[in-house]
């Protein structure tokens, strides 16, 4: 399938839908502490965007996820599902809040420390960040989406961790996960040419050990392998005349 490019008028909505996402991350942290369980997160998030965003949130019933959001806890790489379990200090989480606005998606995810943190957890997030601005600092009309991948694995190798391979970023707009994919990993000058009009995500997920993944019995939740702590970031970017507008910036964010 081609990848889709935005009207002026379909990049306003994704604007719209994108600061939405990105006002969920913005609204929660204060309610991640110890003793919370990840479900009441999820209720406190489902509320805000059905009530007071008047917007749908996309995870709730895709492919079955029973949930508005998905939590990664430790070493839980992606697509947690919350549950009745609750967080404890040094525990640190990934939230990732999909919303559907006016038909057009926003898909962004922030890690949140519980308590004090370890030295690794804060690392490996530290850097899972970094690589995700990395990325989204090479954006821009007529690089490949290769580029950035090996831009990303490159950095996050350097620095003693693994990029996840089994799971990337994707084109999103009217539909949640469309062309491209964005891999986290790669080879410079292959993938597709960047135009100005694209959408799409970039979210690295980032192992302190091994890269290797399993799927628990649940058929959702992502952990890694050999147990070992796990960070993800994400935002949806859209390519400009000369670079990039993140379209999930938060308020505590400065991108440049
Ligand atoms: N928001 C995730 C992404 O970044 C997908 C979550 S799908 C779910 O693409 F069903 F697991 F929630
Ligand atoms: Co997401
Ligand atoms: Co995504």
């Amino acid at each position: 399938m081609a990848i889709s490019i935005k009207t002026a008028d379909e990049m306003e909505k994704m604007r719209v839908a994108g600061r939405l996402a990105a006002e969920v991350l913005e609204m929660i942290g204060p309610f991640v502490k110890a003793g919370v369980t990840t479900e009441a997160l999820n209720d406190i998030c489902h509320e805000h965007i059905v009530n007071v965003q008047k917007a749908i949130p996309a995870p709730l019933n895709y492919n079955g996820f029973p949930k508005s959001i998905a939590i990664a806890v430790n070493h839980q790489v992606c697509h947690g599902i919350p549950g009745p379990k609750k967080l404890k200090n040094g525990d640190f989480i990934n939230i990732d809040v999909t919303v559907i606005k006016d038909g057009f998606h926003g898909d962004t995810s922030k890690i949140f420390f519980v308590g004090e943190p370890t030295i690794l957890s804060k690392r490996l997030a530290r850097v899972c960040q970094e690589s995700l601005y990395l990325g989204i600092g090479m954006i821009k009309p007529g690089i490949h989406l290769g580029d950035i991948g090996a831009a990303i694995q490159e950095y996050v190798e350097r620095h003693g961790f693994s990029v996840v391979r089994e799971y990337c970023g994707h084109g999103i707009g009217r539909v949640f996960h469309e062309d491209p994919q964005v891999l986290h990993y790669g080879k410079p000058g292959t993938g597709a040419i960047l135009q100005k009009g694209m959408v799409f995500t970039i979210e690295p997920m980032i192992n302190a050990g091994k890269r290797h993944v399993k799927l628990l019995g649940d058929k959702w939740t992502v952990v890694t392998k050999d147990r070992s702590p796990s960070a993800q970031w994400e935002h949806t970017i859209a390519v400009t005349d000369d670079g990039f507008e993140v379209l999930t910036q938060r308020k505590d964010e400065i991108i440049s």
